[in-house]
């Protein structure tokens, strides 16, 4: 069962080097995985400077968020498809149990995380390895969050709509609409 899903990463792999007319040159698809709950600026800023540097971007939403989750898997899947739109070569794709299968599966090598302080390293780097010793072949690559989003994450996003503060340059518009609607809901 794995292995056929495997084999069909293979085959995606095989008809984007076609799509891409480059077919003697190898095609690389690239994963950035995360919960999204919701999706940021800060996310957003990893995500397009990504996409220009692979011919196929994945964004993977986890469908196991650790944390007491604000939006549904399908209402994240949904925000990132939507802010997503303008990039030709990004998909979205939810995921669930270990990350370096689903890797495997869509055929990528590379994992994409973006890192915004030192506190975000001793994280990182744990999940890195371990991913690396379950699968030597895949490596995660870091991008340095742009300075503007170094203080982001989606939990102080959420603070700030839950007190009503101003939530400009901070999510894409659509999802500062969809927050304004879960605190109006008064479910947060
Ligand atoms: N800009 C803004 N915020 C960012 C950001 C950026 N560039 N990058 C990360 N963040 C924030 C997120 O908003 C989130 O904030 P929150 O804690 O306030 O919600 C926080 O950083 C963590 O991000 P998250 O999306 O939860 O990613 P993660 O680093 O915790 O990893 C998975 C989540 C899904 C990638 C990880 O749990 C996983 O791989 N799961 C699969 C299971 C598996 O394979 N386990 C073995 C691996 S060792």
């Amino acid at each position: 069962m794995k292995r056929d899903k495997v084999k069909k990463g293979e085959e995606h792999l095989k008809e984007v080097k076609e799509k891409s007319g480059e077919a003697g040159k190898k095609a690389m698809i690239a994963v950035y995985p995360g919960t999204f709950d919701p999706i940021t600026s800060g996310h957003m800023d990893i995500i397009e400077r990504a996409s220009g540097l692979f011919d196929e971007l994945i964004v993977a939403v986890s469908t196991h968020p650790e944390k007491n989750a604000w939006f549904t898997l399908q209402e994240r899947v949904e925000m990132v498809r939507q802010s997503c739109q303008h990039l030709k070569n990004v998909s979205v794709q939810s995921f669930q149990g270990l990350l370096v299968q689903f890797v495997r599966e869509k055929g990528a090598r590379v994992i994409i995380k973006g890192l915004r302080a030192v506190s975000d390293f001793d994280y990182e780097f744990q999940m890195a390895a371990m991913n690396r010793k379950l699968a030597p072949e895949i490596e995660t690559i870091f991008l340095m969050t742009s300075l503007p989003y170094a203080y982001l994450s989606s939990s102080i996003v959420k603070e700030v709509a839950s007190l009503r503060g101003c939530l400009r340059g901070l999510v894409p518009d659509l999802v500062a609409q969809r927050l304004i609607e879960k605190v109006n809901e008064g479910r947060r």
